[in-house]
């Protein structure tokens, strides 16, 4: 083979090698108009954060940009889940939700953990044990999970959904096993695993009062009581057109009341596809109050979106077949009505 031939041939390989490169990274990111969230959230001295796909961070620049540029806080969405943590028992995985925290570090973003104890997306192995078992197990998770994360991850949900619409708590491994004191267990286990991180119990459809936040005031309210160490409630507000519930102020305020931060942590508003410009609207109008309700709560220190891109595969198809594009931005990642709102109601 000739010198020139090798040479054509190293160049054709580079080539191919940038290409591919360039495929798989994307673009960069279209600057989004208008000062970025995380700077106007800063000034109302509140976080604003999102929830963030790994293998999608990993993969598309344009998608990493954003989160650095837009965001204060992430929230890994499925990387920290015990099915994704620890998959066999005693076997830890870190490696998709060490990626989200070192690009979260790298930004100067907060992170909030998600979630420990949750009915939800468990491994296999620990269905089958018994009550002994599964408490050495929850024990054991919380504290290799929390000691690997001390100092990098400060804000953790502990207990995730234990409520159910009607007030009961929620069936799941570990209520029937380990009974409803569990919930004060986890948290006195988090505590020691990493004392400085917060500590949160994080709910769904408990924005306006109703039995199941009724249910979690009480938990919450017993759990100070006990000198458990909570420090503050989660609401996700996954929220649709008809809106955010009007008592949901005076709800955050009485958990305020109780001594505890608030953060709102998986804020989304859910269309019936197909799109219109009118629910366009009407979904930044949601996203409006979101903001503000959150901004009349001295309380309210974090407002985190379940992402900010309708691109992707959402989660809102998989439990509710016919709705989505939930989040801030389109799919092509051009800011909605919804973002102009937050911005706007940021900027205040
Ligand atoms: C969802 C994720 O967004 C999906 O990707 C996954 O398939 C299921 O879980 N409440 C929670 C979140 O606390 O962890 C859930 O996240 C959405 C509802």
């Amino acid at each position: 083979m000739t010198v020139r031939r090798v040479a054509i041939g190293g160049v054709f390989f580079v080539t191919v090698l940038i290409a591919a490169v360039l495929a798989r990274e994307g673009r960069d990111a279209q600057p989004l108009p208008g000062p970025p969230l995380r700077a106007l959230a800063a000034q109302r001295g509140i976080a604003i954060g999102t929830a963030v796909r790994g293998i999608e961070q990993r993969n598309n620049r344009a998608y990493r940009e954003l989160i650095a540029e837009q965001f204060s806080s992430v929230t890994p969405e499925n990387e920290m889940k015990w099915y994704a943590l620890e998959p066999h028992r005693g076997r830890f995985t870190y490696n998709y939700a060490d990626m989200v925290v070192d690009s979260a570090r790298k930004a100067g973003q907060q992170l909030r953990g998600h979630a420990l104890v949750w009915f939800d997306q468990l491994p296999r192995w620990l269905i089958g044990l018994g009550s002994d078992e599964l408490r050495a197990a929850t024990e054991n998770h919380i504290r290799q999970v929390m000691g690997h994360y001390a100092g990098r991850v400060g804000v953790w949900d502990i207990v995730n959904e234990a409520i159910l619409d009607h007030g009961g708590l929620r069936r799941s491994p570990f209520l029937d096993k380990l009974g409803p004191g569990y919930i004060g267990e986890a948290f006195k286990i988090a505590h020691a695993a990493d004392p400085k991180a917060k500590l949160f119990i994080n709910e769904i459809g408990a924005e306006g009062i109703n039995a199941k936040s009724d249910r979690l005031y009480e938990i919450a309210r017993g759990l100070k009581a006990s000198g458990a160490p909570i420090d503050g409630v989660g609401f996700q507000a996954h929220l649709n057109l008809r809106g955010v519930p009007t008592t949901f102020v005076d709800n955050m305020r009485r958990f305020e009341a109780l001594g505890l931060e608030i953060h709102i942590t998986e804020a989304d508003v859910a269309l019936r596809l197909p799109v219109t410009a009118g629910k366009l609207r009407g979904q930044a109008g949601v996203y409006r109050r979101i903001v503000d309700d959150c901004l009349a709560v001295k309380a309210c220190k974090s407002l985190t979106f379940w992402g900010f891109t309708d691109s992707g595969r959402s989660w809102i198809p998989e439990t509710q077949p016919g709705m989505g594009a939930a989040t801030l931005l389109d799919e092509q990642l051009k800011p909605k009505p919804a973002f102009f709102s937050v911005q706007r109601a940021l900027g205040g």
